[in-house]
């Protein structure tokens, strides 16, 4: 029976396409949204976020606001404010929460706390340098340079929305990679051995106690076919990609996932919503790249259309220490997210132009809005870097992907850039 009033907070595709498969629960009467975008109006009540989110004060006045709304169930889709503690900041207003702990939270708050976890619970990761001061960053890239040909990563250890990492083809790009970030006034670097090989992001939810796997989802991070240019939070996505087999994916869940859920456990910190581990497989075997504390974006999009089971019930399960119980089942068929991003994405984006937006768009297509806004007569317009995440689910990869690119095809808005590799890079699926 629908009875349960669900708030989703935030604003991007992730949170658009969470609410729209909560929309759809059988267990779901209401959907609130906090603040939403132009794409979710139809689904729900839109609350504006307090002034100076995600300050403490802040993340109070939303808190009470989900107390005395008696909200069942609560959703933090972006990391800022559960690093802020707006998980916690609920839960101490009796609120269940789909999200971790702010203590939690600085696995993916801190790059240089997440590498010294990681080889305190001996995940395997690439080898890597925390610095403080530029002197030691560049020296570790010319010591970590070597072990790849040249290549090496650099990345602001703080939350940088997936654009503050550079994957350098060269020392020289690794030391302007460097000094661009201490420029900008990062005050700690982690510079990273170059791991070769195809990129896995695995969700996992969790109660703290059990947890369950979710689809594995490839994402396409730079900005242009080929996996060239720079970093992006995610141009695409498609799921799900068999890049592990079986056995490789029973080995990341012994060697990767349940160490660091009893990490957390054994700290006094469990996890508690979604941990998902940006993965590399690589010949010598998977790898941690990092950990992100929320469902990924535009992952999400990816899998929500997948879930055959009741999407509340899987959330609620994780925000109450029931997630055992819960039955979760996937529909068969795959997904393909195509992100429409606005001129000089990942930079400075152009926004405020209008979007051409057909209302049909065909069978299994769902339009997930990211950075998209109203005018006052109501005109659609671009507000942000990703704009739309136009996703297909068909009965195959290859369905899906060409289901989704004739809908990209339909819309249209003024220096829209897309990938059109979505889909055909991988290596193995
Ligand atoms: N798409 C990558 C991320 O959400 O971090």
């Amino acid at each position: 029976m629908s009875s349960a009033r669900v708030l989703v907070v935030g604003s991007g595709g992730r949170e658009h396409a969470l609410a729209w498969a909560l929309a759809r629960s059988p267990s779901v009467a209401e959907v609130l949204l906090a603040p939403g975008n132009a794409g979710t109006t139809p689904l729900g009540r839109h609350l504006p976020l307090p002034a100076g989110f995600p300050s403490t004060a802040a993340l109070e006045e939303l808190a009470w606001t989900a107390e005395a709304l008696s909200v069942d169930l609560a959703v933090v889709g972006p990391e800022a404010p559960l690093a802020a503690g707006l998980g916690d900041a609920l839960r101490a207003r009796g609120v269940a929460v789909f999200g971790p702990s702010a203590a939690a939270a600085r696995l993916e708050a801190s790059k240089a706390h997440a590498k010294a976890f990681m080889g305190a619970h001996g995940v395997p990761t690439a080898e890597a340098v925390t610095a403080v001061d530029a002197g030691a960053a560049h020296a570790a890239v010319e010591a970590l340079a070597p072990l790849a040909g040249g290549r090496v990563v650099v990345k602001a250890s703080g939350l940088a929305a997936g654009k503050g990492v550079t994957v350098a083809a060269d020392p020289a790009a690794g030391h302007a990679a460097v000094d661009a970030l201490f420029a900008a006034g990062e005050a700690e670097v982690v510079v990273e051995a170059f791991l070769d090989g195809d990129e896995v992001s695995l969700h996992v939810v969790t109660d703290g106690g059990a947890h369950r796997i979710l689809p594995q989802v490839a994402d396409h991070k730079a900005a242009f076919d080929g996996d060239v240019g720079p970093m992006t939070g995610g141009m695409g996505t498609v799921a799900p990609a068999a890049l592990l087999d079986a056995a490789e994916l029973a080995d990341v869940e012994r060697s990767i996932v349940a160490p660091t859920l009893a990490g957390l456990r054994a700290e006094g910190r469990p996890m508690v919503g979604v941990l998902f581990f940006g993965l590399m497989r690589t010949d010598r075997g998977v790898r941690l790249l990092e950990y992100n504390v929320r469902f990924g974006d535009p992952e999400t999009q990816a899998l929500a259309p997948l879930l055959a089971s009741d999407p509340y019930a899987l959330l609620h399960g994780a925000a109450t220490g029931t997630l055992a119980s819960v039955e979760l089942a996937w529909r068969p068929g795959a997904t393909a997210c195509v992100v429409m991003a606005a001129e000089g994405y990942p930079g400075v984006p152009r926004t405020g132009v209008p979007i051409d937006l057909p209302e049909d768009l065909g069978a299994g297509v769902t339009v997930f809005h990211a950075g998209t806004a109203r005018d006052a007569s109501g005109r659609l317009l671009s507000a942000g870097g990703r704009v739309l995440g136009v996703t297909a689910y068909a009965a195959d990869l290859a369905a899906a992907t060409t289901a989704a690119y004739a809908a990209v095809d339909r819309i249209g808005f003024p220096g829209v850039h897309v990938r059109r590799d979505v889909g055909a890079r991988r290596r193995r699926w």
